[in-house]
């Protein structure tokens, strides 16, 4: 049974999903801890509603490495999920953790990635450049942007009339759909 905590920022539907699903299917992992850069952020309702704890870490103090590790030490964390989360990792954290973190990122990486492509900047892109399709990619973090090794990626289709509002409804479904899957699929292989 692997231990996650999920570092979020912001609204926490990904986050939520995932605390639900492992609630609902025990047998791979627990979330066992929330951890936020934003003390208003909604993840932080979302996680303490389903009883999951949450700790707030400010952008600076995510440089203070022995409080970083201490914590998750203690928290005894096997893997990180990062589920919207819009602070860089320090690499203290890709090599304490190596390839046990694990991000998603609603566009078809290598396509649409790297500094500035977050959220809504995103699906912006995708509709400006009159993409076909977009999606999902679920990856290994490093220390490079959105560079690590991809574990899955979905895809959909766009039509003339999509906004960034509906590509991100159509992305939002894919990632409640899959995420939390690749993870428990990620952990059981680890196992072998
Ligand atoms: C998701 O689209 C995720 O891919 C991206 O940020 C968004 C977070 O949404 N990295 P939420 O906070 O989980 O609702």
């Amino acid at each position: 049974m692997k231990r996650i905590a999920i570092f979020a920022s912001g609204n926490g539907s990904n986050a939520e999903n995932i605390i639900r699903y492992f609630r609902d299917n025990p047998n791979a992992a627990e979330v066992v801890l929330v951890v936020c850069n934003k003390p208003d952020a909604a993840v932080t309702k979302r996680a303490e509603n389903l009883g999951v704890p949450v700790k707030i870490i400010s952008k600076a103090d995510f440089q203070n490495q022995d409080m970083v590790l201490e914590l998750l030490k203690e928290a005894k964390i096997d893997i990180i999920i990062l589920a919207g989360f819009l602070l860089m990792i320090p690499p203290y954290l890709t090599e304490h953790y190596k390839d046990l973190i694990i991000n998603i990122h609603p566009s078809l990486l290598p396509a649409y990635g790297g500094k500035g492509m977050y959220g809504r900047h995103v699906h912006e892109a995708v509709v400006a450049a009159g993409e076909t399709e977009t999606g999902i990619t679920i990856h290994l973090v490093t220390d490079k942007c959105d560079e690590g090794a991809i574990l899955f990626q979905a895809k959909t289709k766009l039509t003339h009339g999509d906004t960034p509002q509906s590509v991100e409804t159509k992305i939002h479904r894919l990632e409640k759909e899959y995420f939390p899957k690749v993870i428990e699929s990620f952990i059981r292989n680890r196992r072998q």
